[in-house]
């Protein structure tokens, strides 16, 4: 089986990456390049259901305010206000399954009103069936390190498939290695597990779970896209010269942005994560996607540092002038192409499903699309099949970490009033919309 080194090399041989160059921009013009804004059902609507309710109570907000479950409807009229051609969203498990034994079809009815509404504008759907949040039995009984978790992850989205209809664009997980890194390695999300033996077990049936619920999905649909939402940063040395820095780099490169994307190839998960052992793992997920989605925010430097947790330390610095959002994250629009260009050795369409900036400055926000819409531009005229762009988010939300002081929206969302309002970022994607900007 190939890597994705062995696969880059026999493109860069065959240099077959032009036509699809000429493809996606041909695609462009003809309008079916998705631009879309990217939103998750718990970051809007909350659930008292879910595992994260009982974290998010730590930080004393509920994501239950910008009352999304209720004005869903109005929201959904933003996109259409926008001229966005897709959007992004997710269903929350939570709700269509609050109870092991009981399913709220309801819910699941809702989410498919949504659907219809967004059809009706001729706004493409891509659901996300997992976005971070379980409900909380499941969390209890079966977090993801427990065999039992993938059967009962799939029981739910066979439910979801047997109600949910006119949907192309599935995402099964979004960032599957920020949830087990978080919530395995670092205890700081549900489950709160400190274990990275754990942690690596929650991965393996999480990639498990992904590849059963690609084949159900494609049994249903058989003209489904599905993919994974794949967070990937640009990984650098803190200190070019320092080999340490350069080591620590190279594998946290290796793990975070690469080994899923070999797994996808070979079926073998490869991991060599300092202080354990190198393992390879099988993962039934080989060539199961149907294009890469990967969300892109930042830049993050690698430091060996003894004094820190095993010699570990992570940085945003603000090194080529381009500022930090203000949830410290270091506005780094080259490492996208970086991230891309890797992406694109796995020779399936990508999608930029989420990237977006925090910040309460419009013209910040502005800036920060342009300077990274340039980049998916620089890459398609390169030879990249990039065929979507998804901004995170549409209106302000509920921020994981952070609660509601960090501001994605296009739309500002004034919590007290709930009303929402248009930042002159909507304006200005919307404006790159209508004009085709590539
Ligand atoms: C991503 C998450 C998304 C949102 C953005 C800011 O990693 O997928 O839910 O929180 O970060």
């Amino acid at each position: 089986m190939k890597t994705i080194h062995q696969k880059a090399n026999d493109r860069a041989a065959t240099g077959n990456s032009a036509p699809a160059a000429f493809a996606s921009l041909a695609a462009e013009l003809r309008g079916d390049f998705l631009w879309g804004v990217a939103t998750s059902a718990f970051q809007l609507e909350g659930s008292s259901h879910a595992d994260w309710s009982s974290w998010e109570e730590i930080l004393n907000t509920k994501p239950e305010v910008t009352n999304h479950y209720e004005l869903y409807r109005e929201d959904l009229a933003l996109l259409k206000k926008l001229g966005v051609n897709a959007y992004r969203f997710s269903i929350e498990w939570s709700r269509i399954q609050p109870r092991e034994n009981i399913w709220d079809e309801k819910a699941v009815e809702h989410y498919q009103e949504i659907i219809d509404i967004l059809r009706r504008d001729g706004i493409e759907p891509m659901v996300t069936l997992h976005h971070f949040t379980h409900p909380l039995w499941f969390s209890r009984k079966y977090p993801w390190h427990e065999d039992g978790s993938v059967e009962k992850f799939l029981a739910y989205v066979e439910k979801a498939l047997s109600i949910l209809s006119g949907v192309r664009y599935w995402i099964t997980f979004n960032e599957p290695y920020v949830l087990v890194l978080a919530g395995y390695f670092e205890g700081c999300t549900p489950p709160g597990i400190k274990s990275v033996p754990l942690g690596i077990r929650a991965l393996t049936n999480i990639l498990k779970a992904h590849g059963a619920a690609y084949d159900m999905i494609h049994a249903r649909y058989p003209d489904a896209r599905v993919s994974v939402a794949h967070n990937m940063a640009a990984l650098a040395p803190w200190k070019k010269w320092n080999p340490l820095d350069r080591l620590l780099a190279r594998i946290a490169k290796y793990f975070y942005n690469h080994s899923l994307l070999d797994a996808f190839l070979t079926g073998r998960l490869r991991l060599n994560l300092p202080f354990h052992k190198e393992q390879e793992i099988a993962v039934p997920i080989q060539g199961k996607l149907d294009f890469l989605g990967v969300n892109y925010y930042t830049r993050i430097h690698m430091r060996f540092n003894p004094l820190k947790k095993k010699g570990v330390e992570m940085r945003h610095l603000d090194i080529d002038g381009h500022g930090l959002t203000d949830m410290g994250w270091e506005i780094h629009p080259r490492g996208l192409e970086k991230v891309l260009r890797y992406a694109s050795r796995l020779g399936v369409p990508l999608i930029i499903t989420e990237n977006g900036i925090a910040t309460r400055d419009s013209q910040e926000k502005i800036r920060f699309m342009k300077k990274h819409i340039d980049v998916v531009e620089h890459c398609l005229r390169q030879g990249m099949d990039i065929r979507g762009y998804f901004y995170w988010s549409l209106i302000d939300n509920y921020e994981w970490l952070q609660g509601l002081d960090a501001r994605f929206g296009l739309y500002k969302v004034d919590f007290d009033t709930l009303k929402r309002t248009p930042t002159n970022a909507a304006a200005y994607y919307s404006y790159l919309i209508k004009n085709r900007r590539f």
